[in-house]
């Protein structure tokens, strides 16, 4: 079983790699038997889409590694900040450039959004709502919006808000632990050939 975990942000030193890695941390915790990785789009950014992406553009050559790991992948946690009320630039790009492949496709994804006040509702609801079509990723109903970020998530237990973290731990394992069970649960789906993309490459 793997686990790909996507930091969102475009920022190279952000909460949501922080996020990725403390979830990181509790999934070899509670699963020790799961293999995971992280990959940082802020830390390693992807090219805006371009049509370069069909005709073998040099700059794209990068993504046929992601695009090999991510196929040999079970499911993905996808953090998202909330910018301006909405899934930043390089979170939809992740998506785009993903494009119908089907490296992501009939897998679950548990989608996490943050913000350092009360928001995040928004970047989860327009990644449920615009990011899965093509993908065929298959977000659980779960989701973790953790508002108030600084307070929660740290390594360094006393910049951590003690009660907002604690729950965040407890909802976090939580989570992850329907993630597994979806990631399991899906494979039947993927074996099964019933999810085909041949047919029908993109969605309706
Ligand atoms: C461009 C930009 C726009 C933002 N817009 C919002 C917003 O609409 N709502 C919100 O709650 N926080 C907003 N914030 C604050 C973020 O919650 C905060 O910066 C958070 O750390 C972002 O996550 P990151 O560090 O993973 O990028 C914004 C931050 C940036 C950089």
């Amino acid at each position: 079983m793997k686990i790909g975990i996507i930091s969102g942000s475009h920022r190279t030193d952000s909460q949501s790699a922080k996020i990725a890695n403390y979830l990181n941390k509790l999934l070899a915790e509670t699963h020790a038997d799961v293999e995971t990785w992280i990959y940082d789009l802020g830390k390693a950014p992807l090219p805006m889409w371009d049509e370069a992406l069909f005709s073998g553009g040099e700059h794209w050559a990068p993504l046929d590694e992601l695009k090999a790991q991510c196929t040999d992948t079970d499911g993905f946690v996808v953090i998202a900040p909330e910018w301006h009320g909405m899934a930043p630039a390089a979170v939809k790009n992740f998506f785009l450039v993903m494009g119908n492949g089907g490296e992501l496709a009939h897998k679950p994804g548990l989608l996490v959004s943050l913000s350092v006040l009360t928001g995040g509702a928004n970047a989860i609801c327009e990644l449920r709502m615009s990011s899965y079509k093509n993908s065929r990723i298959c977000y659980i109903p779960e989701q973790l919006v953790v508002r108030n970020v600084l307070g929660v998530f740290n390594e360094d237990a006393e910049s951590n808000n003690g009660e907002e973290h604690d729950y965040f731990v407890d909802r976090g394992k939580y989570a992850l632990n329907q993630l597994i069970e979806y990631a399991k649960a899906l494979r039947l789906v993927r074996d099964s050939g019933a999810g085909d993309l041949a047919p029908y490459p993109n969605g309706m």
